[in-house]
């Protein structure tokens, strides 16, 4: 088999971390992938900005949805971002001309992902959308293959995380260190995004659906953000012995499935409550496999370009891709597990 030709939507901190990637470790991708993964042609407003990778010799264009028209192109990554837009014209144009998509917009996914997935033929991989480096889509659904998932919590917002914990290592207010968070590069074009509960809501919606095997519901999320969370918060919890995250949570309960995304109360015992700065934490239950928990970095060039990467090599393997929007699979049913304290 020869190359997989790669076309990128998307050069900003997540797609120059996946030029940089794929060349940085070309021979052992080729290696595990049985053949090389090589990008050809990228879209990107500005074409003057130096992003510190090396483009030179790939084709360019302006517009996103011509790059899915390209020819020499067999798989289009697209790191635009947004639910609608640029990002949703080039992966609709993507999958009509018949090839698969790599994302890591989880608006897109969690607002989209079922009527994508209702596409003929459709072929989506979004590891990268869900926990950044954390490959927690690929644990639900190939090592807990087998299990009846009873539930998850997890952490699964860098900013508000990162936000939460500073303001109690250094006592300080919510204002000075959203400023700040936004300054590191973590969060959302519209950090109401992360600090509402949005994104966290987009990636639960979307676990959710793999883990439950049903289309993915975004409107069914309960969502509370951050906002009213005070230092005082935060002090009180900590004297009682507790540490507050915003935590995104999913049960099988009798009445269904059950998806919430609110601070919560972690007890200081509990994995979840150790896990600070910008990292992510999911906490699985499963049957017959017991408590699972995943840690990683869920933002940044690096780590998300690790999950976008393994998405393109699953593909140059001839992989199948996860389904989402398909008929739902035999609903969970009551949890065979209790939930453990998160
Ligand atoms: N704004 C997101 C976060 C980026 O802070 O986690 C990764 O999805």
């Amino acid at each position: 088999t020869g190359a997989l030709a790669v076309g990128i939507a998307g050069l900003g901190t997540v797609g120059a971390g996946v030029v940089r990637l794929l060349a940085d470790h070309a021979a052992l991708i080729e290696a595990r992938a049985g053949r090389k993964v090589t990008v050809v042609a990228v879209s990107a407003r500005d074409r003057a900005r130096n992003r510190g990778v090396s483009l030179e010799g790939l084709r360019w264009y302006d517009d996103p949805v011509a790059l899915a028209a390209d020819t020499k192109v067999d798989v289009v990554v697209e790191l635009i971002g947004g639910a609608d837009g640029p990002a949703h014209d080039l992966v609709m144009a993507a999958l009509a001309a018949g090839k698969p998509v790599v994302t890591a917009n989880k608006a897109l996914i969690a607002m989209r992902g079922s009527a994508l997935g209702a596409i003929e033929g459709a072929s989506i991989r979004f590891e990268a959308a869900v926990a950044g480096g954390i490959p927690v889509i690929k644990a639900l659904r190939e090592g807990l293959a087998g299990d009846r998932i009873a539930g998850f919590a997890g952490i699964f917002n860098g900013t508000c995380n990162y936000i939460l914990s500073r303001m109690r290592a250094e006592k300080l207010d919510f204002a000075t260190v959203l400023a700040d968070a936004q300054a590191q590069g973590y969060a959302e074009a519209d950090p109401s995004f992360d600090i509402d509960g949005i994104d966290t809501a987009h990636k639960l919606a979307i676990l959710a659906a793999i883990a439950f095997g049903r289309e993915v519901d975004f409107g069914a999320v309960h969502v509370e953000g951050i906002r009213g969370v005070s230092a005082l918060d935060i002090a009180f919890a900590e004297e009682l012995g507790y540490r507050i995250k915003l935590l995104g949570i999913a049960r099988a309960t009798d009445a269904g499935i059950e998806t919430r995304v609110h601070p919560a109360m972690v007890p200081l015992a509990a994995p979840l409550a150790r896990v600070d700065g910008v990292n992510n934490a999911v906490v699985i239950e499963g049957d017959p496999v017991g408590q699972i928990v995943l840690q990683g970095r869920g933002a940044g060039a690096g780590p998300t370009a690790s999950a976008v990467v393994a998405d393109l090599i699953d593909l140059a393997r001839g992989r199948a891709a996860p389904m989402l929007g398909v008929a739902p699979q035999a609903l969970a049913r009551r949890a065979a597990v209790p939930m453990a304290a998160h």
